[in-house]
Parts: C-alpha cells; structure tokens; sequence
C-alpha cells in the first residue's frame, strides 16, 4: 500500500472532494495532504483567510458566508485562480468546497485546459443530512495548526490541547450553527449536488460512503488515489 513514504514515484493527480457541510471533505482532504504531499485547496479556507485580512473580497464575502449562502463565483474564482497560480499546485491539489456550482466547474475545466492538466477523480462524499448538523455543530479547530476536531467523534487525547501541536487555542466558526448549517445543506442541494452528474457524465465520478467512521473514509479515498495514479 502506498504511503508518505513512497509517494516521490507518484505522478500528481488532481482530485475533487464533493460533499454537503460536514461531509468530511476538510478532515480527508488533510489526511490525502499529509498521506500523498497533494496540496489541500480549500476555498472556504480562502475566502476565511481573506475575511481574517479584510480585504475588498472578504468584506464581501463576510454575511454571504454567515448566512449559509454562497458566495459569488466572481469573487471565488479570482481567489481560486490565484492560489492555482502558487508553485505548489504542481504537485496535484485536492479540490475541498470547489467547484459549488456549474459555473465554477466550467471554470475549473477551462483551468486545467490551459495548463494541461485534467481531473482524475471527483470524488462524492454521501451522507444523511441530520447527522451533518451534528458533525458541524461539533467541530473545533486548533487556531495554531489548523487540526479539526469534533466533541464526540474526533477528540483530543488531552482536553483542549491539540494532538498533532500541542495548541491550546481552540476556534470554532461563526457559520457552524444549527440554523446555518441547514442554509448550508439547502445551498448544497440547490446548487452543488447536481455536480455529481456533471462528473459521472464525464467518465471521473467516484462515490464514497462517508456516514462511515473517519479511517474507513480515508481507506476508501487511499484506493481512489491509487487507482488514478496507477
Ligand atoms: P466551507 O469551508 O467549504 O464549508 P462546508 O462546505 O460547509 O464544509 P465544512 O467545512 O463545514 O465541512 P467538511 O466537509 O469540510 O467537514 P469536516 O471535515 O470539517 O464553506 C464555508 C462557506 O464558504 C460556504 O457556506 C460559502 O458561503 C463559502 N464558500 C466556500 N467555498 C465556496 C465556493 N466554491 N463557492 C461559493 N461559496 C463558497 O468535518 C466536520 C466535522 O465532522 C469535524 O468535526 C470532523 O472531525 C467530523 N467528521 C469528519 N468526518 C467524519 C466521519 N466520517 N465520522 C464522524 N465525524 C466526522
């Protein structure tokens, strides 16, 4: 089985994590990182980022965000397309959170037209929307290293210290509340979810049962690596 070790013989593969709020995109999507030195890209960290910083994007990206909505794929695009710009993304990236709607996906394919480059896999993660408002109504972060927690499925050995850097700064997001995660859920209906054709039309569509425990996800998402990069 592949792993950190031996991954300087794969080829770099470009993945996409498609999945409503609390799916576990974030929490796989950093596991691959780790695992396969793939570039995690999430836009939702992008867009938090550019909140943090205040910029003219943030600002107005700031309510859209508390409200559960999407942002606007004029504002998501111009981040996404600068970070795809960073050295790094050579070495294969996983898509968290992007593409959200039929625009951003056209978008992403004319991206990887011109730099030829293609999407190996888009990779859908189901689960049933009750038990994603108690996974997001649950998650914690470290604020030093960024390591996703949850109140009862993923906690730390030692309370309120992280695991991986022994941060004791625990954050929790402004939009991971009850009523907002079910704007969130609606948005991923509306929009999102019809994506998922979109790539099964496309010959790249692979399906996930992520109401499994978080190492029988990763286990499944490990094959699909190796499967695309054989
Ligand atoms: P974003 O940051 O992308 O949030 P999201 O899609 O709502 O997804 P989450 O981060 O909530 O969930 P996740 O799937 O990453 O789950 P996680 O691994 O943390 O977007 C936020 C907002 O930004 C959007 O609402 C929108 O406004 C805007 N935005 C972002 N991208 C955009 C775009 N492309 N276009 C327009 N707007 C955009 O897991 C959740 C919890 O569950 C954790 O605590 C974890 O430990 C736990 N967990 C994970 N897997 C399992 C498991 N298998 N079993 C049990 N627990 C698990």
């Amino acid at each position: 089985m592949m792993d950190g070790g031996n991954y300087s013989g794969m080829r770099p593969i470009n993945l996409i994590l498609l999945g409503p709020p609390g799916a576990g995109k974030g929490t796989q999507a950093r596991i691959l990182e780790e695992k396969f030195g793939l570039v995690q890209l999430s836009t939702g960290d992008l867009l938090r980022a550019a909140v943090a910083a205040g910029t003219e994007a943030g600002k107005a990206a700031k309510a859209v965000m508390e409200a559960g909505e999407l942002v606007s794929d004029e504002i998501v695009l111009a981040i996404l397309k600068d970070r795809m710009a960073d050295d790094d993304v050579a070495k294969g990236v996983i898509l968290d959170g992007f593409p959200r709607t039929q625009a951003q996906a056209q978008a992403l394919d004319a991206l990887m037209r011109e730099s030829g480059q293609k999407i190996d896999s888009a990779v859908s993660l189901s689960v049933d929307d009750e038990a994603m408002v108690e996974r997001v109504s649950g998650r914690f972060t470290c604020g030093n290293c960024g390591e996703g927690y949850h109140d009862s499925f993923k906690q730390t050995a030692k309370k309120g210290v992280c695991d991986k850097c022994g941060g004791t700064d625990m954050k929790r997001r402004a939009d991971d509340n009850a009523e907002t995660v079910r704007q969130r859920l609606d948005a991923y209906h509306a929009q999102t979810a019809p994506l998922i054709s979109y790539y099964e039309s496309r010959g790249c569509l692979s399906r996930i049962n992520a109401m499994a425990a978080i190492d029988a996800v990763e286990r499944d998402l490990e094959a699909i690596v190796e499967r695309v990069s054989a």
